[in-house]
């Protein structure tokens, strides 16, 4: 069978939705209770190809560069954090309830609020005038619960990174101009979560803060905006989806001076994916001034004492798992049908390959085959259905490679490996399939 130029993008966001769920890449967490708005659970597949995005991030942006040291920090930090970073006071959505069937809605989002269930005659809602709502999280820490006890689950991953600077400084023993990153989940009580995993309220960030002089943020924001935009095109990504779009400055942040975002084009638009932000001085700053310890740095010659500026990027690692979700769905007429296959980067596929034994009866080779390549891929093994339906599981996964051990293996010693997107087949040799997939994997990026 051959693959026809028709082949379907992704244009509905149930369709991307229902294959995630049936093939355990992403579904509603708490689903046997009906489901939770906002918070979703990675599969044996999703959590696959999660890690896989995040090591990468991690390789570019942590281990290729002498400038950059990693942190994992808690979740739960000092409640001063959040007063210091202007959360507290600042970091809230404008929000109007109806009257009629008491829902809460975002004061800017109400085109998308539907009809009012509760007004007969009238579907019109009752709306309250937009009030401040805050996004934050929170918890309680100890057995009583009173004022003191109060703490946020973090809003973002960066705050952590601030308030460990000087420690992560010195303990790497790190000069300006120098980062920290880390990865995790951040968690905001978002009014209206919506567009599947897109904005949820509890989420993985990837973010680096990157320290430098005054005189340099213009340089360090250029270099990092280019660095990210490498990053995403990488990912292989369709270049027409992918943009830079910089903020009016209405749009800034609290703490920006000045801010781009990369954006995806979704099937519901156009979507901020990562923010390149320049904060300048405002988290060291106020960090300083509500812990009283001073994180300003002093140049060691000019002795200049002055507070570093910092430049952000910040990936939503849900919203490029998404993005690589939705660019790689296709369903591709064939001369037999139609087969659904996700055009994964092999660097980002959940499963490198799979082996497929012919027959039950060929189990034995083929398990030894499987030990041997699982030692340095994740390869699925599966000897149940006809081939046919085998490959058709293996293409809706993503699994770049699938090695058939047939009735022949046993007499010319090959197994046949097709590739995914081509469906191409070699013959090679059982002792050489290791290192054919090393070859082409690698060959891929
Ligand atoms: N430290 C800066 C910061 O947090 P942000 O623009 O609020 O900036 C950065 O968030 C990134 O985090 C966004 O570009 C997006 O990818 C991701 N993100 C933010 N809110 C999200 C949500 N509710 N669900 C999923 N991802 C989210």
């Amino acid at each position: 069978m051959t693959p026809h130029s028709q082949d379907k993008r992704l244009e509905r966001m149930d369709d991307l939705v229902s294959l995630c769920a049936r093939r355990g890449f992403i579904f509603p967490s708490s689903e046997i209770y009906g489901g939770i708005n906002g918070f979703w659970d990675y599969g044996p597949l999703g959590v696959e190809l999660k890690n896989n995005l995040k090591a990468r991030w991690w390789q570019r942006v942590v281990r290729e560069r002498d400038d950059v040291e990693g942190l994992d920090s808690s979740i739960i930090c000092h409640p001063r954090t959040w007063e210091a970073s202007g959360h507290v006071e600042h970091f809230s959505d404008p929000m109007v309830d109806c009257r009629a069937c008491k829902k809460r809605f975002r004061a800017d989002q109400l085109d998308d609020a539907g009809k009012c269930s509760a007004r007969e005659g009238s579907s019109e809602h009752d709306f309250t005038e937009p009030r401040n709502f805050n996004l934050m999280l929170k918890t309680a820490i100890g057995a009583s619960e009173d004022a003191a006890s109060v703490a946020y689950l973090r809003a973002e991953t960066c705050q952590p990174i601030f308030n460990d600077f000087k420690r992560v400084r010195e303990a790497a023993r790190q000069k300006l101009p120098f980062g920290i990153a880390q990865i995790g989940k951040a968690f905001r009580n978002e009014i209206n979560p919506r567009n599947f995993t897109f904005r949820s309220r509890e989420f993985e960030q990837a973010e680096l803060e990157f320290f430098c002089h005054p005189n340099e943020r213009e340089k360090w924001f250029a270099h990092w905006l280019e660095e990210r935009m490498r990053f995403h095109r990488e990912l292989g990504l369709t270049p027409e989806n992918l943009r830079t779009r910089p903020h009016e400055s209405d749009e800034l942040a609290h703490y920006a001076k000045q801010a781009e975002d990369v954006e995806y084009h979704f099937p519901f638009g156009w979507q901020e994916i990562e923010g390149i932000h320049d904060r300048g001085d405002w988290d060291l700053s106020r960090h300083s001034e509500y812990s009283g310890k001073d994180l300003g740095i002093t140049d060691p010659d000019s002795k200049e004492h002055f507070m570093p500026m910092v430049v952000e990027t910040s990936v939503g690692v849900d919203r490029i798992c998404l993005a690589v979700l939705c660019d790689a769905w296709r369903v591709e007429e064939l001369d037999g049908g139609e087969r659904t296959v996700m055009r994964f980067h092999p660097a980002l596929a959940p499963l490198k390959a799979a082996v497929l034994p012919l027959s039950k009866k060929l189990a034995e080779p083929a398990r030894k085959l499987h030990a041997e390549l699982r030692r340095s891929w994740n390869v699925f093994y599966d000897d149940s259905g006809n081939i046919g339906r085998r490959y058709r599981r293996q293409d809706a996964a993503g699994t770049p490679f699938c090695v058939t051990y047939d009735f022949d293996s046993q007499e010319d010693g090959k197994v046949t490996v097709r590739e995914r997107d081509s469906m191409s087949q070699d013959r090679v040799s059982i002792d050489g399939v290791a290192g054919y997939l090393r070859e082409r994997l690698e060959s891929l990026g």
